[in-house]
């Protein structure tokens, strides 16, 4: 993949978005809509450093990317941001990682309630193998939600773009649709939780292309509503949906470390960096 070509994809994107969405681009706004933030965030899993000193802001109802090498700790930090990693033996955090303001990791955070305003999508699909519309009343539940199920079902079903493909067939089993429908599902059920992040790893690296750009479309409608942040591999995923990109690159000890973060248009066509420009063309990772 040629640089230019990325870059057409970039200018392309930037000129035909509407004016009022071009307009958040500037800097200046980032900040004020910030929802997500880390603060020198550093990360261990035992003696292992993985991340080092990484800050971040992810702004409200925009897509923020994150970029980089295999192994350099894209997934350990878009999982930090829903405490998905708390887990794991040996895990540690240092830093602080905010979300509206206040430190998730911080004492009487409850970290049930941070996934449940933090929604998570991963790499494979993963529908319960139950009905489709068990799968999305499922996350309603957990929200506590008491009112009329199949009201909630349907919204979130017709917010992930799969309503209209499924509504005759709510009582299969989620396992019989395809994986472009499952990732879908797995993103309607995400919604039924009514949270204010989706974090996705990998959204699109097990479907095909067309699957693939049915979800980056439906990443552009959800940002009209929610913040999301996603990890990808596909340098031209990034171009064409995200609105911030974040490149990571690993340190001679192999801790990860944020190299540039900046508006995509800015990152992709006019990197600070030497290194983002040898990795998005090609030429590293
Ligand atoms: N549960 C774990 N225990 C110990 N080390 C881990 C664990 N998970 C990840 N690591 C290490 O942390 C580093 C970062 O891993 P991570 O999965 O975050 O990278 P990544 O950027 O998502 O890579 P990829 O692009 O291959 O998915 C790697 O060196 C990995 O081996
Ligand atoms: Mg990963």
């Amino acid at each position: 993949m040629m640089h230019e070509q990325l870059a057409d994809i970039v200018a392309e994107r930037f000129v035909t978005r509407p004016p009022e969405l071009q307009i958040d681009l500037t800097p200046g706004l980032q900040r004020e809509e910030t929802i997500l933030e880390t603060r020198g965030l550093s990360v261990w899993y035992g003696g292992f450093q993985a991340l080092r000193d990484i800050s971040l802001a992810v702004p409200g109802r925009r897509i923020t990317a994150i970029i980089g090498p295999s192994g350099c700790g894209k997934s350990t930090l878009i999982r930090c941001f829903n405490r998905m990693n708390d887990l794991i033996p040996g895990f540690r955090v240092e830093g602080e990682l905010l979300f509206e303001g206040r430190n998730i990791y911080g004492r009487g955070i409850d970290p049930v309630d941070v996934r449940r305003r933090i929604g998570m999508v991963f790499q494979k699909p993963n529908p319960f193998p139950k009905s489709v519309y068990e799968n999305v009343a499922f996350g309603a539940r957990v929200n506590g939600y008491v009112g009329k199920l199949s009201e909630i079902v349907e919204r979130a079903l017709r917010r992930a773009a799969l309503w209209d493909e499924v509504k005759d067939k709510l009582r299969q089993n989620a396992l019989a649709l395809s994986g472009g429908q499952q990732q879908r599902l797995c993103i309607a059920r995400a919604l039924a939780i009514e949270p204010e992040v989706i974090l996705m790893d990998e959204p699109c690296s097990a479907l095909d292309p067309v699957a693939t750009l049915k979800i980056e479309d439906l990443m552009r409608e959800l940002a009209e509503r929610y913040a999301i942040v996603i990890v990808t591999h596909n340098m031209q995923q990034a171009a064409r949906v995200a609105d911030y990109s974040a490149v990571m690159m690993m340190a001679e000890d192999r801790a990860g470390e944020m190299i540039e973060f900046g508006p995509t248009r800015q990152v992709f066509t006019t990197p600070k960096e030497k290194r983002t420009e040898d990795y998005i063309t090609g030429r590293f990772g």
